[in-house]
């Protein structure tokens, strides 16, 4: 179950166990880990202090102890709430899968309860995968959006989300006419406005789903307002490409299309990426939008491989996300393992620590939170999950057996999805809002 702090006073407290955790210095690789490490949580849920022992200060605080991995909270940058149930669609690529499989699901959440019940699901599984932020698709309707802020909101979940806006190329129930949509979106802004831990993204789901009149309304407000993001799709498949520049004959590509509506800025998520231009990279470095990375959706629905080097090389900021229900897994492990395939199926290697930073770090730079989450940092929310690195012999035995943390790190990646080493409670604000009841007390 999700438990909710709100009733709860935020007591400061000390963890103390084994603890890892990257640094936001910059560079992907500087972490600590102390085998055995203390953590400061204050009564607003922030991080006080991280290192090797307690401060006099804080020594009159409750101590927790633990023999689990006291792990920095993941950020999914990439994921649709309402594709839970269409998660293992069998057999289609991208524009199949969304007409045979997503839209009609889609459809479903203009039903509140229907959407109140997945979005409590959601949230629920997410938590209790150590996903502690994510920026979350969610669907033309208004109740849509309004279930899934209160789910969040009640279980301190850190959430980036906006209404989905699409107004051709689906059916009727899924689309929403400009003016239809400025009325939604005014209201979902409005009641997002002093919720915590909650920042409104501009949500046009891409550029074969909206005409020159939405893309253009979802330009202005991004302009208007500094505080939203944008979030959307591109360079996912052969196919979408494709039909993309025979909808917008006069772009030269498909970035071409979103620059031209003020929707390629620093405050802009574009999923995927896989079939960018040389001329795109060179003007997605310049604007300092983020790419997100969705190795099992990839996979999954045969788009293709992502080329992480090509950004990489050229400082695009690179975060990681599940893209369920094109993606299969929710597990930020599976990701990573997924991303590291993918990765060495284009010939290259991948440093465990690199993908622990898009999975972190470089998801919390995209959504433009990097100074208050994606690392155990003093100031920054105590959002972290315990893992479990003892409970199952092989994985125990490969933690042990590692010689550095990038080995022990890639050891997890691999066997902590099909073992019994897991994620067994999550907090998000300095509060525990997941925890496997199972093993409590255990250790
Ligand atoms: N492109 C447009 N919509 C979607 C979606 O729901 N999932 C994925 N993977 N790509 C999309
Ligand atoms: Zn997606």
């Amino acid at each position: 179950m999700i438990d909710s702090g709100h009733t709860e006073p935020r007591e400061p407290f000390v963890i103390q166990g084994p603890l890892f955790t990257l640094l936001n210095d910059n560079s992907v690789n500087t972490y600590d880990y102390f085998d055995s490490g203390s953590m400061v949580v204050g009564d607003q849920g922030r991080i006080l202090y991280v290192g090797p022992s307690v401060p006099a200060d804080y020594s009159h605080y409750r101590i927790k102890k633990t023999q689990h991995l006291i792990f920095p909270g993941f950020i999914d940058a990439h994921v649709h709430y309402p594709q839970l149930p269409v998660i293992a669609s069998y057999g289609v690529s991208l524009l199949e899968w969304l007409d045979k499989y997503t839209f009609p699901e889609e459809a479903k959440y203009s039903q509140r309860l229907y959407a109140e019940r997945r979005a409590r699901q959601f949230l629920e599984l997410i938590l209790q995968r150590g996903v502690t932020s994510a920026a979350v698709f969610s669907t033309i309707h208004q109740e849509a959006f309004d279930a899934l802020l209160g789910a969040a909101s009640y279980s301190g979940f850190n959430l980036v989300s906006g209404v989905t806006g699409m107004n051709r190329g689906a059916p009727d129930d899924v689309l929403v006419d400009v003016g239809l949509f400025k009325e939604i979106s005014s209201k979902a802004m409005e009641s997002g406005l002093g919720v915590e831990r909650f920042r409104y993204a501009i949500t046009p789901r891409f550029a074969l789903s909206c005409d020159e009149e939405m893309l253009d309304y979802c330009g202005q407000l991004l302009e208007i307002n500094p505080h939203l993001l944008m979030q959307t799709h591109i360079n996912e498949t052969e196919d979408e490409v494709l039909a993309t520049s025979n909808l917008f004959p006069r772009s030269t590509d498909y970035l071409d299309v979103y620059d031209a509506f003020g929707l390629l800025g620093d405050r802009s998520l574009f999923a995927h990426g896989i079939y960018t231009t040389e001329s795109e990279y060179k003007r997605w470095a310049a604007s300092g939008a983020s790419v997100i990375h969705c190795p099992t959706s990839n996979t999954f629905l045969g788009s293709g491989l992502f080329n992480a080097s090509e950004y990489v090389s050229r400082n695009i900021n690179i975060g990681m996300g599940s893209d369920v229900g094109g993606g299969f897994s929710l597990n930020p492990f599976v990701t990573m393992s997924e991303a590291y395939k993918v990765a060495r199926l284009g010939g290259k290697v991948l440093d465990p620590l690199q993908l622990v930073y898009w999975h972190t770090l470089g998801s919390a730079k995209a959504i433009n939170q990097a100074d208050v989450i994606g690392s155990l940092e003093s100031g920054k929310w105590a959002d972290f999950c315990l893992i479990d690195i003892t409970s199952d012999d092989i994985g125990f035995e490969v933690w042990e057996r590692s010689r550095s943390v990038q080995e022990k790190l890639f050891g997890l990646m691999f066997l902590l999805p099909d073992s019994s080493s897991r994620v067994v409670e999550t907090y998000a604000g300095g509060i525990s809002r997941w925890r496997d009841t199972s093993c409590l007390g255990s250790k």
